[in-house]
């Protein structure tokens, strides 16, 4: 099961920040998750539409120039960071989750991301990109079909993988709080990888390494690791 980093190693650092991601890879991610905001200035890392939470000053994210957004204290210091700072911050052959909250012109963001992806060391094949917005995802298969998408949902649908069928998507992204044994067997029998968010607690951890999920976002990537490692472990020395 793989571990991403959900905001980075958004426990022990302030989330969506450099210092979060590269903290999530020296305890053996296997990936990040970032939220994503098409911005004038470019393509920018932040969760919230508003300013407030993360860096105490009033205003929305979209209505502030970048000029401004860069001077401003996320925590520990921290600055919102680009796209490209962030995947720049993933070693070859470690996964990147981009879910975008916004975008406005498809065919920009397209370029944007390629041409970030280009100038790091991404691969493409590691690379997932998903939305609750599923119009968004399907005008950017359209343009880029090689790039894989993720359908991201908080609620079990009645048809679980018509989203997925639709997409021609590479997994299914469910809310912890939805999904059960059935949701995931359904999903990975149709043949969709399923990764659920957000995991925090061992017991659920091993619950869904149980079940087969293909990954979780959790924001103690260091805890998923050890818990998963003692796990493997264990199952090793029972069959011994
Ligand atoms: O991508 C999974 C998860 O991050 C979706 O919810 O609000 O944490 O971005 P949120
Ligand atoms: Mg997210």
């Amino acid at each position: 099961m793989r571990i991403y980093a959900h905001r980075g190693a958004s426990k022990q650092a302030p989330e969506n920040s450099l210092k979060a991601f590269k903290l999530a890879f020296e305890q053996a991610a296997d990936g990040i998750e970032f939220d994503v905001y098409q911005h004038d200035s470019g393509i920018i890392v932040f969760h919230d539409r508003t300013l407030m939470r993360r860096a105490n000053v009033k205003g929305y994210l979209l209505e502030t120039p970048f000029s401004e957004l860069s001077t401003l204290d996320i925590g520990e210091g921290e600055r919102i960071p680009t796209l490209i700072d962030t995947l720049n911050t993933v070693p070859p052959t470690k996964w990147c989750n981009i879910e975008i909250k916004h975008l406005v012109d498809v065919k920009r963001w397209v370029e944007d991301v390629k041409k970030a992806v280009n100038a790091s060391n991404v691969n493409v094949s590691n690379l997932l990109v998903s939305s609750f917005n599923h119009h968004w995802l399907k005008a950017i298969k359209a343009l880029w079909p090689e790039v894989k998408v993720g359908a991201l949902s908080a609620s079990y649908e009645l048809d679980c993988t018509a989203s997925a069928r639709a997409l021609n998507a590479y997994s299914v992204n469910i809310a912890l709080d939805a999904v059960d044994k059935s949701f995931v067997e359904t999903v990975l029998n149709a043949g969709f990888n399923v990764y659920v968010y957000t995991v925090d607690e061992p017991k659920d951890m091993l619950m869904l390494a149980k079940w087969g999920v293909t990954g979780i976002f959790t924001n103690v990537p260091d805890i998923a690791r050890q818990i998963l490692k003692a796990n493997s472990e264990n199952r090793e020395s029972n069959e011994e």
